[in-house]
């Protein structure tokens, strides 16, 4: 995946002095995994969507850059609304240097399939985080009738005929595996019924938007969704959620500084087994219809994590979960049952004085007194949110390298951290770098 990235963003890094308690109030973004798939939905509407809630991330660049390059309609209105129309699209195909730079490229092929009947897609490689294949997403759009074939790193896939609808049973739940063959199973013929389909927010935020576009989707928010395919769906006005994720992240900067943070534009029903989390660690957790509240115990309390599916703990915080628990009064053990290799983070912590033993998917984090800044590198969006949150606790400076990676899912992060009292700034890095950095690469 460093192919795509810049000497320039290789040079970039985040400097925090450490130690002081963050307090006050931030506003969430709108959410970067809702607003992907909302944007490759366009490809289904046979006119203009527009868009609210959309944050400025490196990942969104992607999807419409990729939206764009199949001939769609990207602008932005006087109020900076986003509209795409899809009527122009005449080229179903995803290159590869656009989705070898975003895996989540892989949601435009069931609406392109659905659409145009065909489409050609790179095959996402692995990454950081495990071998995340797509074998499920396939396996629904065969069933669904499409002949799919993967040849010179591209998926083909043919519907000469259409799509039409199935009973697909997913082998585990797959959150932009649910969203794709949703896409597809909108404008297929008749019914498509998914068994043990993802529950997320996210894909609740797609279904109500597709609905509003003229779609015929039940069961979103179970693990059960039925579509009825339609002829068409229109364009309208759509709107991307707040981010869970980012505003979970932000209660965990106030919590671990010993601070007290309110985010508002959040929804509170999305973060319930995180917020229940924080209570047992004796943080205080107060909740309103729009914000959430969250104040630091005098000392943490230890307890015990298992990353699940929607309404479970999310993967996408274990590891600021774990940077709180490095700091907490006991030992925690934190299971990461979604990827394989979802732990990058824990020898950067270690760095920093954090005291964590890996066994398997078991992260057994024994709590210590004060983390210490140190200089570490970040190896994925959420193993880097871990490290600025560990660098706002520890004493001294922290120094965290290959910040690109959070650029791709929080939105002006420096700033809105700053605004709660964090002394966080991002350098550019020096020309002597650069042969440093590069041979590091090899
Ligand atoms: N999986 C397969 N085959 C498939 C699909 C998934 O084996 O065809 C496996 C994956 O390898 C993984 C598990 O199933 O072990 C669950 O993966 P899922 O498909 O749910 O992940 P995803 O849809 O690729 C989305 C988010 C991730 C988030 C996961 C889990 C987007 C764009 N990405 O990924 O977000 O971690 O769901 O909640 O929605 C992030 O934002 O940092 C991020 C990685």
């Amino acid at each position: 995946m460093h192919a795509a990235v810049s000497v320039r963003d290789l040079m970039e890094s985040i400097i925090i002095h450490g130690g002081k308690p963050l307090t006050g109030s931030v506003e969430t973004s709108g959410a970067k995994n809702a607003a992907l798939p909302l944007l490759a939905a366009a490809i289904l509407a046979d006119g203009p969507v527009i868009y609210s809630g959309i944050p400025h991330l490196k990942d969104i660049t992607t999807m419409m850059t990729l939206i764009a390059h199949q001939g769609a309609e990207v602008t932005f209105d006087d109020q900076s609304r986003l509209h795409i129309d899809s009527r122009t699209a005449d080229r179903p195909i995803a290159p590869y240097e656009l989705v070898k730079t975003m895996r989540a490229s892989a949601l435009v092929l069931g609406p392109l399939l659905t659409r145009f009947g065909h489409a050609k897609v790179s095959l996402p490689g692995g990454c950081a985080i495990g071998a995340r294949p797509i074998d499920m997403h396939l396996k629904g759009l065969e069933a669904m009738g499409a002949i799919i074939t993967v040849e010179h790193g591209y998926i083909a896939a043919d519907a000469p005929n259409g799509l039409h609808g199935a009973r697909i049973v997913f082998d585990q739940v797959t959150v932009t595996g649910t969203e794709n063959l949703m896409m597809a199973a909108v404008l297929a013929k008749g019914e498509t019924v998914m068994e043990n389909a993802a529950a997320e927010p996210e894909v609740v935020n797609l279904a109500d938007s597709l609905r509003s576009l003229g779609a015929k989707i039940e069961g979103d928010g179970t693990h059960r969704i039925v579509i009825q395919g339609v002829e068409r769906i229109s364009g309208g006005e759509i709107a991307a959620i707040p981010d869970r994720i980012e505003a979970a992240t932000y209660l965990a900067a106030g919590i671990i500084t010993g601070g007290d943070v309110t985010v508002t534009n959040s929804v509170p029903q999305d973060l319930e087994a995180f917020l229940a989390q924080v209570r047992i660690c004796g943080g205080v957790v107060e909740t309103g219809e729009d914000w959430i509240r969250c104040a630091a115990p005098t000392r943490l309390q230890a307890t015990d994590v298992s990353t699940m599916p929607h309404p479970g703990f999310p993967t996408d915080l274990q590891a600021q979960f774990m940077a709180m628990m490095c700091l907490a009064d006991g030992t925690s053990t934190i299971s990461e049952t979604i990827f394989e290799n979802r732990f990058m983070h824990v020898q950067e912590l270690v760095r920093m004085g954090a005291d964590i033993r890996l066994d398997g998917h078991l992260a057994i984090v024994r709590g210590v007194g004060k983390l210490s800044g140190a200089e570490v590198m970040a190896t994925d969006l959420r193993a880097s949110a871990s490290l600025v949150l560990a660098g706002l606790a520890a004493e001294g400076e922290t120094k965290i390298s290959r910040v690109y990676h959070i650029d791709r899912g929080y939105e002006r992060i420096e700033e809105k951290l700053r605004k709660l009292g964090a002394n966080i700034e991002r350098h550019s890095g020096s020309e002597q770098m650069i042969p440093q950095v590069l041979n590091f690469h090899g």
